[in-house]
């Protein structure tokens, strides 16, 4: 076997303890399969006598991260410090040397992608990002590798655990979203400032790096639609189960002739479509291929073993690529298609108002969504207000967002109309 490679680890905390452990259980296999041998030469810590969840030969661990970059005998980085800075500035300086880079870090992938890729490539240099979307769900190569033979037409996710659990939750057992997020903070689900999750940027971040793959578009996180859970109450669950849907937290890409569109935000899907049962911190991905037909990746989308085993799968792809002395591998095209406007968005959607119960109001209200085009599939009123206000709900037909936000402006002036609750949009036919 040739000689072993050396790798340098940035961040040893818990996806980096968790690669370190997969590769210490497993070196042996990994090497023979990589058929080439490994080292992890130096590991990038911020705090040198920190406690560590393994047993580390302490001398390789350093705070100073020149030791690693400036090694000119590591040849595979691989960061797992997470955020923006300094993780950024260390991944470009390394591929700038020419040494492969593996990640999992959504933010710069997601930020700064496409340059990445770019610098990777005039370096002669592998960059892979398997665990930035879905933690341990291959996702990544299937886009890249598995599915090149196709159109991607749909990739369609949960891919924030946080939500997904708050979501089961609200739904099984019938509580509040305040109460399920203080839950999900007291056992470590969700963080002490949970915007990131709840608010959708996470979900938006992942969509950016799956959409930008499977569309093969550079598209940016502020070109991404977003919505987050907060405002989803125990009514909206009542009539999602009524309709025969489920309400999730979906990314959601899609391609259409007229350009792509990319957007975050609590979905009705029907309850028998395969990711209505995806519950708690499990993750999943739906994809549809022109030749393929429709593909489901589910799996723990965070942990440190699941998340590490994505990266291990890249740096065994990266050890192999070195042992061939091949790089840049799988080449990533670039399409200039248009990311469409929400306002452009066709899609279905689910209204509940409040007003008054009296007779003659629904005829007012259908007016005014007839008056924009907007087409209604489904209402249902509940119990009888003598006076006062009532919800009623509406399910549309596929309608364009701006049409339908033209009659809801139209609906929220009338008299009769308290308020308008929520609107959620709705994929696929109900039940
Ligand atoms: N956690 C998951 O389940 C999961 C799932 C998928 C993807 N990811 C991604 O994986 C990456 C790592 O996440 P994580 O959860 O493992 O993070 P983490 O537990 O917070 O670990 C971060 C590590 O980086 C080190 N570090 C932080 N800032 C540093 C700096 N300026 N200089 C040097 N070292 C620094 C820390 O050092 P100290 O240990 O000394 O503090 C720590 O070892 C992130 O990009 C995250 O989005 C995580």
């Amino acid at each position: 076997m040739d000689k072993p490679l050396k790798l340098g680890l940035l961040g040893f905390g818990t996806v980096g303890t968790g690669v370190y452990r997969i590769l210490q259980r497993n070196r042996a296999v990994i090497s023979a399969r990589a058929g080439v041998g490994f080292e992890i030469a130096k590991i990038l810590v911020r705090d040198l006598n920190k406690p560590r969840a393994v047993e580390v030969d302490r001398s390789i661990l350093t705070a100073d991260p020149r030791e690693v970059l400036d090694d000119p005998e590591i040849a595979i980085v691989v960061e797992l410090i997470g955020g923006l800075e300094p993780a950024y500035q260390y991944i470009r300086e390394a591929l700038s040397k020419g040494k492969h880079v593996v990640t999992a870090n959504k933010a710069v992938i997601a930020t700064y992608g496409a340059r990445l890729i770019r610098l990777a490539a005039e370096n002669g240099a592998d960059l892979y990002y398997e665990g930035a979307v879905g933690g341990g769900i291959p996702i990544i190569k299937p886009l890249r590798e598995s599915l090149v033979g196709n159109r991607i037409e749909e990739v369609m996710g949960i891919v924030n655990g946080t939500t997904n659990y708050i979501l089961t939750k609200m739904t099984r057992e019938k509580a509040d979203f305040a109460a399920v997020l203080a839950e999900a903070q007291a056992l470590g689900y969700a963080e002490a400032d949970p915007s990131a999750d709840v608010e959708g940027f996470d979900a938006a971040h992942k969509l950016v790096i799956l959409a930008s793959l499977a569309f093969q578009k550079p598209i940016s996180v502020s070109q991404v639609y977003r919505e987050g859970v907060s405002k989803i109450t125990q009514e909206d669950i009542a009539f999602a189960e009524h309709f025969g849907y489920t309400i999730k937290l979906l990314a959601i890409g899609k391609r259409h002739p007229q350009g792509i569109e990319v957007r975050v935000h609590p979905t009705f899907i029907p309850s028998r479509h395969p990711l209505a049962s995806v519950h708690g911190v499990f993750n999943a991905i739906y994809v549809r291929g022109d030749a393929v037909g429709e593909l489901m990746f589910y799996g723990r989308g965070a942990g440190d073993l699941p998340t590490g085993s994505a990266v291990v799968a890249d740096i065994v792809d990266v050890l192999r690529n070195c042992r061939q002395g091949t790089h840049h591998r799988v080449e990533t095209l670039w399409e200039d298609v248009p990311v469409l406007s929400i306002d452009d968005v066709r899609t279905r959607y689910y209204i509940r108002l409040h007003a008054v119960d009296k007779p003659g109001v629904l005829a007012q209200v259908a007016a005014n969504f007839g008056a924009e085009g907007v087409s209604i599939e489904s209402m249902v009123q509940q119990g009888r207000g003598e006076g006062q206000p009532v919800p009623i709900v509406f399910i549309t037909h596929d309608v364009e967002e701006r049409r339908l936000r033209a009659s809801l402006a139209r609906i929220a002036t009338l008299p009769v109309v308290k308020d308008i609750a929520n609107v959620i949009r709705v994929e696929g036919g109900g039940r």
